[in-house]
């Protein structure tokens, strides 16, 4: 029998041209093109990059944006049910919920086609948003909000959120946070919808497979944790104390570590600025200050006395993002869930395409 590695740690188990991870150097690239070269342009672009290969030209990009903005709208029934299902729920499982009702509703759900999947993953990438925003409304009663074609992607999302026009940094944050949010190579939620594709499950259940996985707080739920953590400690002059006795309980410090980057997320670095412009926008940088103090003392207790290196991961400061967008943690994973979506499309139509059913062995012990 092989060498049993706990957490599959280090373990290759598939190829992929989706994207490629360099940890040491802190370099992400989707397609082959940098992160820092993709998060300029619209979020459906750097979708549309994900899912076909290739960056569209405008006519293609016209297309695709064309085609999600057709498929925004739910069914009015899917709406209803939103609205009594939302009460005291959490919002990821209304949401997973919510994408299973939809798959009941997609004449497709069971065709296999490539112009099916096509169809499908139009659906999914355009519905996701609808559908948390119209979650988080109904759950608090108010009204849910039609999408409006006017706006891109990440606006219409805040707009069908608050009711509100958002201002044009806000619209750019938005759109960021879903291009750095929407792929991240071989991590669990994307794994375990691989696992699903390769058993040639459909694409919504093999969706909600990544949502199920999504929703734990060592992975996408991190971005709520660090939330909720920014909360507890209230302000900048309680950091030190709470960061320092977590780490004397050996408790993790959310939105720190990572299993494949052993320096700076370069994710984290465009979260950073995008969050300290937001602060100047606000006109109050309590929260960004408090989270760079967050950092450097982190910094100095790991980098400098462990020689551990252990930075900012993904979910720290798009934290700091939500708070300055007005976003409640709670919506925290579902927001993370509408950009990752286009990288598990991806990941299931790779997976489709040369497919072999993943199934590793156990050692019994
Ligand atoms: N706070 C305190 N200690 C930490 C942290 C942290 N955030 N991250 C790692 N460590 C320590 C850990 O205690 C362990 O110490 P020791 O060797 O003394 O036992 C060592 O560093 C290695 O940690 P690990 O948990 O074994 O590493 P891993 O590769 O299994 O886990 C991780 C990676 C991301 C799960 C972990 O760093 C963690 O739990 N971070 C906090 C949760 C978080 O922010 N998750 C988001 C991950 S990135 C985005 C995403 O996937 O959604």
């Amino acid at each position: 029998m092989e060498e049993m590695k706990k957490g599959l740690e280090g373990v290759v188990a598939l190829d992929t041209k989706i994207s490629f991870i360099d940890g040491i150097q802190g370099i992400l690239m989707y397609r082959g093109i940098r992160i820092e070269d993709l998060v300029d342009l619209p979020y459906d672009a750097v979708s549309y990059l994900l899912i076909n290969g290739k960056l569209p030209d405008e006519a293609e990009l016209n297309e695709y944006s064309l085609k999600l903005k057709e498929n925004r709208h739910i069914n009015c029934k899917l709406v209803d049910f939103l609205k009594d299902l939302s009460l005291g729920s959490e919002e990821l499982d209304g949401l997973r919920t919510a994408i299973s009702c939809t798959a009941h509703f997609d004449e497709e759900n069971n065709h296999h086609t490539v112009d099916a999947n096509q169809n499908k993953t139009a659906r999914l990438v355009a519905k996701f948003p609808t559908i948390v925003a119209a979650l988080h409304r109904g759950s608090h009663g108010l009204d849910v909000i039609s999408p409006d074609n006017d706006l891109s992607h990440g606006a219409n999302f805040l707009y069908m959120l608050t009711g509100r026009m958002p201002t044009e940094l806000e619209a750019e944050a938005m759109e960021k946070d879903l291009i750095l949010s929407a792929e991240h190579e071989l991590n669990p939620s994307t794994f375990s919808l691989r696992i699903a594709a390769s058993t040639l499950s459909d694409m919504y259940s093999a969706v909600i497979c990544g949502l199920c996985t999504l929703k734990g707080p060592l992975h996408g739920g991190a971005r709520k944790g660090v939330m909720d953590m920014m909360d507890e400690i209230g302000n900048i002059e309680n950091a030190k104390d709470y960061v320092l006795g977590k780490l004397e309980r050996k408790e993790k410090v959310m939105g720190f570590g990572h299993r494949v980057y052993k320096t700076y997320d370069p994710r984290a670095k465009i979260y950073k600025d995008v969050a300290r412009r937001l602060a100047i926008e606000n006109g109050d940088t309590s929260w960004f200050d408090m989270a760079e103090e967050i950092e450097h003392i982190l910094y100095h207790e790991f980098v400098e006395m462990r020689g551990k290196p252990i930075y900012p991961n993904v979910d720290f400061y798009s934290a700091v993002v939500y708070k300055y967008l007005d976003v409640p943690a709670e919506l925290a994973t579902s927001i993370f869930a509408m950009g990752r979506v286009s990288g598990w499309i991806a990941h299931c139509m790779e997976q489709y395409s040369d497919n072999r059913v993943i199934r590793p062995r156990a050692h019994t012990i």
